[in-house]
């Protein structure tokens, strides 16, 4: 996937402006709290229909004004594809493919594919099992719809099941009502099981070919799904009637908890390198390949999937990293159009298409 053109109107402190992006590497190079961020934080919008910011729609617009604009035009294989979104303050926002108003989110995200690493991304393996689980449904969302309905109504079901829970502790009285729930829970958390299994099967060795060639050791990069109900499964079923059993065994505990405590809201990928957790026996240097490895594994397992790669974000990323890790992303970037900020212009003096950003305007 090639961006080729991104407008923005009122979002954040970009008031108008229409950026032009060649193939291969385009560097984002200004001072800080200029804009550069934002634009990167724009175009990964356009994927996923959220912020990697975790904020508000709303605080996407620029302060002042009522609707925030994006319109990005790309090239998906050899198509010119044109998608648009408007933010409103208070309606809700409008998407277009192609000129076409599309009424759901979910038949949005993953048109335009990209993938995303900033300095706070260097936490996914110290950070606790949430920053992982999204760090999957990010990509599950945008390569497989049925994993964005499945995961919708997992959150509904669990969020009635938990209601339930917390007004009584009567557990006859709602035993019929809590039947209900968890088949769905079981149906919908089954297929999202599977497919954070397959993924993971699918990622774990490109990371492990990445990792070695990134730290030129050759410690082995190993990816462990982490469930409470089943190690691995062949089939969708095997995880639904684990995920029922385990409802069911803990029914009680949970009436008594007034929570849903098992279930695919809590698993987790456990990251190994030499056998042993990176998150407890890694150096910061190991973690942070192993975080790299990820990232760009996934652009790979896109390119296995969809057959064209995603646009790779990188945002202020390369002052942490040291020089024999700097040269292995431009190197390792080849064939993918890559998207990355600094502070630092001296640095990537010839490195790619340079875009100067000051006072959100590209001088
Ligand atoms: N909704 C908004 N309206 C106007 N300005 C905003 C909004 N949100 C953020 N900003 C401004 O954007 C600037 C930060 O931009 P950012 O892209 O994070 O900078 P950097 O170039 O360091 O990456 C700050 O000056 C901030 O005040
Ligand atoms: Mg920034």
């Amino acid at each position: 996937m090639k961006l080729t053109c991104l407008t923005l109107q009122n979002f954040r402190n970009i008031e108008y402006e229409k950026i032009y992006f060649s193939d291969g590497v385009n560097i984002l190079v200004g001072k800080n709290a200029q804009g550069k961020t934002n634009i990167l934080e724009a175009i990964n919008f356009c994927s996923y229909l959220k912020s990697f910011r975790s904020c508000s729609e709303q605080q996407l617009i620029m302060i002042g004004k009522e609707f925030a604009k994006i319109k990005l035009e790309y090239k998906d294989f050899s198509d010119n594809c044109v998608i648009e979104i408007k933010i409103f303050k208070t309606e809700p926002k409008q998407l277009k493919i192609n000129g076409i108003t599309v009424a759901k989110n979910r038949q949005f995200i993953g048109q335009f594919l990209s993938i995303v690493f900033t300095p706070d991304h260097l936490n996914l393996i110290k950070e606790g099992p949430n920053k992982r689980r999204s760090f999957l449904d990010m990509a599950l969302c945008a390569l497989d719809i049925k994993y964005t309905d499945a995961l919708l109504k997992y959150q509904k079901i669990l969020a009635q099941r938990n209601a339930v829970l917390k007004k009584s502790a009567d557990c006859f009285e709602n035993s019929l009502l809590l039947d209900v729930y968890d088949q769905n829970l079981a149906k919908e958390g089954a297929y999202i099981a599977y497919s954070r299994a397959k993924y993971i099967e699918k990622l774990e060795p490109f990371a492990k070919k990445i990792f070695m060639e990134m730290t030129k050791t050759d410690i082995k990069l190993k990816l462990l799904y982490i469930n409470q109900f089943l190690k691995t499964a062949d089939c969708c079923e095997d995880f639904e009637t684990a995920i029922l059993e385990r409802l069911r065994k803990k029914r009680q505990a949970d009436i008594i908890a007034r929570v849903t405590q098992s279930g695919i809201q809590k698993d987790d990928i456990l990251i190994l390198g030499a056998g042993k957790s990176l998150k407890h026996f890694g150096s910061q240097g190991q973690i942070r390949c192993a975080v790299l490895s990820l990232i760009l594994a996934q652009s790979k397992v896109i390119y296995d999937i969809r057959g064209d790669y995603p646009v790779i974000i990188l945002d202020d990323i390369l002052s942490e990293l040291d020089r024999t890790r700097k040269a292995f992303i431009f190197k390792g970037l080849e064939n993918t159009q890559c998207i990355l900020s600094t502070c630092e212009a001296q640095k990537v003096k010839n490195r790619g298409n340079i875009l100067k950003v000051s006072k959100g305007r590209i001088i």
